[in-house]
């Protein structure tokens, strides 16, 4: 890829819904450059579009969705096009996501450190337990936990809002992610 391509070049999406009522479209015509490095807000009141083209970069659109038109390009590659053995090496892997609501994006039933290795084992084929613990630790304290060993051995319930929502944000950038979206 040239120095000066974009990232993620996104042309003419349209994204809609498909309902009772009809097609709705919630994302019209959206164009979106992103450089290497290069932070970008979407800005919009609420019902605009914003998760709708979020979950149609990262793939994750509900069954109901449907893309009418345009590319997204990431890396050279044209993801709406792109086979499944393709997008999986880049979706999750390659461009992650940083949820917005800490309690429905961790998993209650497990403690932090088993969550994030369960990550860490597929994504990034870590199986050795003493070598994913070094690598949650690390991501934890990155993110501003001061006392990750404590974090790691309790389940989300049993976090403050701040450690949840700290602990699901280091979520993001355990693939080492090329691309956050949030
Ligand atoms: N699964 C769905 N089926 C039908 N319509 C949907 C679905 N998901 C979202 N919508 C509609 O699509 C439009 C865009 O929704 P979207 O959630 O992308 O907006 P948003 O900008 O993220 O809003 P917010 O700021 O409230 O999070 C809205 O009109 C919403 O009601
Ligand atoms: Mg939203």
């Amino acid at each position: 890829m040239e120095g000066n391509e974009p990232l993620l070049n996104i042309e003419s999406l349209t994204v809609g819904y498909l309902t009772e009522e009809g097609i709705l479209k919630a994302v019209k015509d959206v164009d979106l450059y992103v450089k290497s490095s290069e932070g970008v807000c979407v800005v919009g009141e609420s019902g605009s579009g914003k998760t709708t083209l979020a979950n149609a970069i990262l793939g994750i659109l509900p069954p109901n969705a449907i893309v009418l038109g345009g590319s997204i390009v990431f890396g050279g590659i044209d993801l709406l096009r792109a086979d499944h053995r393709l997008r999986a090496s880049i979706l999750g892997i390659k461009i992650s996501l940083v949820p917005q609501n800490p309690s429905s994006s961790l998993n209650p039933i497990l403690r932090i450190e088993d969550q994030f290795c369960e990550i860490l084992k597929h994504r990034r084929g870590v199986r050795d337990k003493r070598q994913c613990r070094e690598i949650v630790e690390d991501l934890l304290r990155k993110t501003g936990i001061r006392d990750p060993d404590r974090v790691m051995r309790q389940y989300p319930h049993q976090l403050s809002w701040w450690y949840e929502a700290e602990s699901s944000n280091s979520n993001g950038p355990i693939n080492f992610p090329q691309a956050y979206s949030c």
